[in-house]
């Protein structure tokens, strides 16, 4: 919290705004926070210890604390499986110093995956075997009675309220899922018939029938991932991949240029915009990108996006080689998901401390000034 920007001093009408999102009326049950590309979970242990926080201020129990963060708050994706696997183990271990007998007491549902894809999954055999669809042909009266006039034929379709395009559609949704991740949209026709898909699983999941029940368990997954990624959440932070056209491979290239034309010359400015989608209105994002979107030309439309729909509440710009290890030149910036033109950014401007050790020091220097000046 050191590096926390505080709002600087706004309008009435903006310090009104401000004072309704840090309400105490706020559940902290209810808050949601989503890394969508978490890797091995670094920004969901600063999360979960955030919210650690605000439970102690509230006076939760502190052993009650880790399972409600868990299960209630925390929300990762990613495309590697083992980085998924190492967030929900260094969330485990976190909660673990909090609660000895966490992982003692009933299963933790966390909510941290690693998307799957359906490629080995051949859709046609599955719809058939979870949908018996009967189309029942009714007999023409010219069959039966020839001398009657030629009726026109009848035929009855008869499902089980979800069809076998329903489950084909979803099975083809995520078929690169690997490599698109988070930058999947979920369209409102699957978003409104999801809960009805579900119940069909999880029933066809609890039949006798050894088939039916194997076919629906290869499909959960693909409901959970769903979910996660429909879902709205009040707090989007990540370090996304960054990626230029050059590395990209053509399915990926032909995704952004279908889905993101206007933010496609990079991963980052991808996840960017995806980004604002997974947040709730009003919502509060976190990033960490490249800073040539602030710069050169093929941004400008993210620029756009940016300055005319979102609100940008504080960015730090590091020097050129700012970041040991990183090769790229840095920023990090907070939005709010509303276009809130009286807002006061907080901006730190790092660029001519030059190398990384003392970034991190001249950053909170400048911070501090700032809060005690109130500038
Ligand atoms: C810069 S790293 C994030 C590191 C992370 N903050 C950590 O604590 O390890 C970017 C992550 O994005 C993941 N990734 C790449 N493409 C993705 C996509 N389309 N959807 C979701 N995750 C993706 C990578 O697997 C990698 O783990």
């Amino acid at each position: 919290m050191e590096y926390y920007i505080k709002p600087t001093e706004q309008g009435p009408k903006v310090q009104k705004q401000l004072d309704v999102s840090v309400s105490v009326a706020l559940n902290p049950e209810e808050l949601t926070f989503l890394d969508p590309a978490c890797g091995s979970g670094h920004i969901l242990v600063e999360a979960y210890d955030l919210f650690k926080e605000i439970y102690l201020e509230r006076g939760y129990r502190s052993k009650d604390i880790p399972r409600i963060v868990l299960e209630k708050n925390l929300y990762g994706i990613d495309i590697d499986e083992r980085a998924a696997q190492l967030s929900c183990f260094a969330l485990l271990m976190k909660a673990r110093q909090d609660d000895i007998r966490i992982m003692h007491r009933d299963k933790l549902k966390m909510n941290v995956i690693a998307m799957q894809s359906t490629k080995h999954l051949d859709a046609g055999r599955i719809a058939a075997t979870l949908i018996q669809e009967k189309t029942h042909r009714l007999i023409e009266t010219n069959e039966l009675f020839p001398e009657l006039k030629k009726q026109p034929i009848l035929s009855v379709k008869k499902t089980p309220g979800i069809t076998q395009d329903d489950i084909s559609n979803l099975i083809a949704l995520f078929k690169d899922a690997k490599t698109l991740g988070s930058l999947i949209r979920i369209s409102k026709g699957l978003k409104n018939s999801l809960e009805q898909i579900k119940a069909f699983i999880n029933e066809k999941n609890n039949k006798r029938n050894p088939l039916e029940k194997e076919t629906a368990r290869q499909l959960k997954p693909f409901i959970l991932q769903t979910e996660l990624l429909y879902k709205k959440y009040d707090c989007v932070v990540t370090n996304p991949p960054y990626m230029g056209g050059k590395g990209m491979n053509g399915r990926l290239k032909s995704y952004l240029k279908d889905n993101y034309a206007e933010v496609k010359s990079d991963l980052f400015s991808a996840f960017i915009v995806r980004n604002t989608e997974f947040a709730l209105p009003k919502g509060q994002l976190g990033f960490m990108t490249p800073f040539v979107w602030m710069f050169i030309s093929s941004y400008e439309k993210l620029r756009s996006f940016l300055i005319d729909q979102k609100t940008i509440t504080s960015l730090v710009q590091l020097e050129y080689s700012g970041f040991d290890g990183a090769t790229v030149p840095i920023c990090t910036f907070t939005l709010e998901n509303a276009h809130n033109p009286d807002f006061k950014g907080g901006y730190v401007r790092l660029s001519d401390f030059k190398g990384a050790a003392v970034q991190g020091p001249k950053c909170l220097e400048i911070i501090q000034a700032a809060r005690r000046t109130g500038k």
